[in-house]
């Protein structure tokens, strides 16, 4: 099925223009009459190409490119695919004041190809602020609802981690007499819904050597999604998602449903449609995470994982526009090397994804139970409480053979005690009977220290009941928080003396003020999955650890510098040490782990970087802790935490 690009999709992209057109516009020259060069003689440079539905049979062909030369547009050099495999000298990037930065017009000519999707970078918070953006009822509206992804997720720019982008233009800052300034955020932002838009993009970026980001919801932990200067392409629109009863993959590995997503889609989304289609999807737990964005492609933990595996297992084929500008399918029969790579080596690092085709199951029964309490209001000492997780954690072995995920959070707090939550501990294709009987011995040990959380049993029919009922609604938008993450392995269960000082080191952690996330979680490879990149620390974790220091807006400077010194090199280093060999998940990580390759991709990290020169030759795309992240750097930064606002330099090479 073809889709022409329709008159709506030329006419609706010109009320967004952001840039307005000048004197030195861009011009055409037709008949020997050189007129300026607008919406109605350039029609976005776009070709329908055949084998593909939907915004990806819109895209940019060597036939455009001819076209548009034929046509004298400006600049059209710029937008020309990669025509050598040249691994150039790298140089730091342009940035906005140099003098190779784009000028005014060169952007207005990306604009006009594009159709109009070019947008000129105006922070959300900047509604608070002085100036042409001041709107009081919104910025009220911002400052209450900070914390939620909802706010966040639909503007072009916005990140839920603001540390990484400076923490500029907070919006309740605008109070205390800050600026509101770019700070690490991307100088313009491009609204695609066709692949021709992501191609001319990243040809532009390669080509003028200006700093190129994507950004999809917002939600990465580690800063990847922003950068200062860069254009960013913003993928929230790809949103489609198409339902497959029968779908065989390209190999012969799988034949079965299959759902192929758009690059934009969310987990909530996708939820949703598994549901009324009568399948269990595979993905998180926070509603708005995009699921081919930085979930899938960095390995994807979910609720279903202990009975189905990994995100980044689920992955048939991936359709991506490569750092050449060229688009592409990556499946068993073709571009293996990618496929082998997309699948948990990570996001931002081999191109633009615009489409995932995944493995979707049987609908399954889910039983569970959830406890949010305080050991103040179990009236318990913080000696008992401990007694009370070890009879939890010693039996994780046994509830991960089960394919539980438990998911919890515990926290000190300031008046002494902790909190405690579990939501939920749930078993995926296990009745209620059987998951009560399968917790009773460990009910009974609580009961017996007096320990009563007062838990709430669940059975629902799929996912999607026990999954909208007893998730957490997770806050976002902390400037004041920093964390790290490590997959412990069974192990670390099997010698009861390591147990022992596994668990130990964990509550003096947590005792210390640290804040832990963990996940009780199975992620052996499913039968029949292709070979992946994905972190092999994965395939032995019995527990995955978070952890997380915070602060706030009066902490000094010293402070703030010697907890994010505490985090990497002290809390995070004793959790490495109980399990030399081990990783952690370069979603949920630290960004200043010192060995972030061993650490997040394990033995793989050799063969992904050898793919990643081949594949990027002209360091087209870069993500702190990404593959091939090691040879940049981001100037003027602190050495305990690498921010984004600063410019993008290679470690040893000419300066710009
Ligand atoms: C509240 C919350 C809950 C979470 N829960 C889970 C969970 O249950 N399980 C889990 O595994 N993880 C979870 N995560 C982590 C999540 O997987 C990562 O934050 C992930 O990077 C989010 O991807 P995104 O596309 O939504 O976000 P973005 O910040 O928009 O992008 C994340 C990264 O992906 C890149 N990217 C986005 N789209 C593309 C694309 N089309 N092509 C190439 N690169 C792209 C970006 O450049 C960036 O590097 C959670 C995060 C949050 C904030
Ligand atoms: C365009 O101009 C050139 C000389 O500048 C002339 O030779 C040619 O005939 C002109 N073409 C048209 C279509 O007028
Ligand atoms: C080439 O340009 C002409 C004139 O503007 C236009 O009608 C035609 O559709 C273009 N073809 C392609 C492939 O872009
Ligand atoms: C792009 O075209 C404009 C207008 O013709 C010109 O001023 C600018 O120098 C060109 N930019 C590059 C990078 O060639
Ligand atoms: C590659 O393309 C650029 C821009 O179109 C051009 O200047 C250059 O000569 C081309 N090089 C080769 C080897 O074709
Ligand atoms: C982005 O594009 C979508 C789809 O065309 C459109 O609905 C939306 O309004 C655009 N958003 C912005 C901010 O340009
Ligand atoms: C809390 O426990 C103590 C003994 O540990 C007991 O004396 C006290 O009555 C309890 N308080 C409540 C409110 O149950
Ligand atoms: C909510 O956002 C504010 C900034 O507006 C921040 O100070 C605070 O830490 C955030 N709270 C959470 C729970 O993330």
């Amino acid at each position: 099925m073809l889709h022409r690009p329709s008159i709506w999709w030329l006419a609706a992209t010109l009320s967004v223009l952001a840039i307005t057109s000048s004197s030195s516009a861009q011009t055409i020259t037709v008949n020997n009459k050189t007129v300026a060069a607008d919406e109605s003689n350039v029609s976005p440079a776009v070709d329908v190409a055949t084998g593909h539905g939907g915004f990806e049979s819109l895209q940019l062909t060597d036939r455009v490119l001819a076209n548009l030369t034929g046509l004298k547009l400006s600049n059209i050099s710029l937008f020309a695919f990669d025509n050598d495999t040249q691994s150039p000298e790298p140089k730091c990037k342009s940035m906005p004041g140099d003098a190779s930065y784009p000028s005014k017009a060169t952007w207005e000519a990306l604009d006009l190809l594009t159709g109009g999707a070019l947008i000129r970078t105006v922070p959300l918070g900047s509604a608070c602020y002085e100036g042409e953006y001041y709107d009081e009822a919104r910025c009220q509206f911002l400052i209450n609802n900070w914390n939620d992804s909802d706010t966040h997720v639909p503007d072009p720019s916005s990140v839920m981690s603001p540390l990484f982008e400076g923490a500029t233009c907070e919006p309740q800052d605008a109070a205390l007499g800050k600026d509101c300034t770019l700070g690490g955020f991307p100088a313009y932002s491009l609204n695609v819904t066709t692949v021709a838009q992501i191609q001319l993009a990243i040809n532009f970026a390669r080509r003028t050597n200006i700093r190129l980001v994507v950004r999809n919801t917002g939600h990465d932990f580690l800063g990847k999604n922003t950068g200062q200067g860069a254009l960013s392409l913003w993928t929230h629109h790809l949103r489609d998602i198409e339902v497959i009863h029968d779908y065989e993959s390209a190999g012969g590995s799988y034949r079965g449903p299959a759902f192929k997503l758009g690059a934009g889609v969310m987990v909530y989304e996708l939820y949703e449609v598994a549901e009324r289609e009568g399948y269990t999807a595979v993905a998180g737990e926070c509603r708005t995470v995009g699921v081919t964005g930085g979930y899938l492609a960095g390995g994807g933990h979910a609720p279903v994982t202990p009975i189905h595996g990994l995100g980044s297992d689920q992955i048939l084929s991936v359709n991506m526009v490569t750092p050449d500008g060229r688009f592409i399918t990556a499946d068993e029969t073709q571009n293996q090397d990618l496929f082998w790579a997309i699948r948990g080596g990570g996001p931002a690092t081999w191109g633009v994804v615009t489409s995932m085709t995944v493995k979707v199951h049987a609908k399954t029964v889910m039983s569970g139970m959830t406890w949010d309490t305080t050991t103040t209001a179990m009236n318990i000492s913080d000696d008992t409480f401990w007694k009370a997780i070890e009879a939890y954690w010693t039996r994780y072995p046994e509830f991960s053979d089960a394919k539980s995920y438990g998911y919890c959070r515990m926290s000190a707090l300031p008046e002494g005690g902790y909190a405690w939550r579990a939501k939920p501990l749930m078993v995926p294709g296990m009745k209620l009977v059987d998951f009560k009987k399968l917790v009773k011995p460990l009910l009974d040990d609580w009961a017996a220290l007096g320990v009563d959380p007062q838990i709430e049993f669940f059975e629902h029919e799929s996912l999607y009941g026990a999954w909208s009922r007893h998730f957490p609604v997770e806050r976002v938008g902390s400037p004041y928080a920093r964390t790290a993450s490590r997959l412990l392995p069974r192990k670390n269960w099997e010698d009861k003396e390591l147990m022992a000082e596994t668990i130990k080191t964990i509550r003096g952690i947590v005792e210390e003020g640290a804040f832990l996330v963990h996940y009780n979680i199975n992620a052996d490879e499913p039968e029949n999955t292709p070979e992946s990149s994905v972190n092999p620390a994965w395939r032995d974790v019995i527990m995955f650890n978070i952890i997380g220091l915070t602060w706030d807006a009066d902490t000094s400077e010293e402070e703030v510098a010697a907890i994010h010194n505490k985090l990497t090199n002290d809390l995070a280093q004793r959790l490495k040490d109980i399990s030399p060999g081990a990783g952690g998940y370069l979603n949920e990580g630290d960004v200043m782990d010192p060995e972030f390759a061993q650490s997040f991709y394990g033995e793989h990290y050799d063969r992904l970087l050898e793919i990643k020169n081949r594949i990027d030759p002209k360091s087209v795309f870069w993500a702190p802790t990404a593959v091939g992240s090691e040879g940049w750097y981001v100037t003027g930064q602190e050495e305990y935490v690498t921010k984004q606002n600063g410019r993008l330099c290679p470690k040893c090479a000419s300066k710009y």
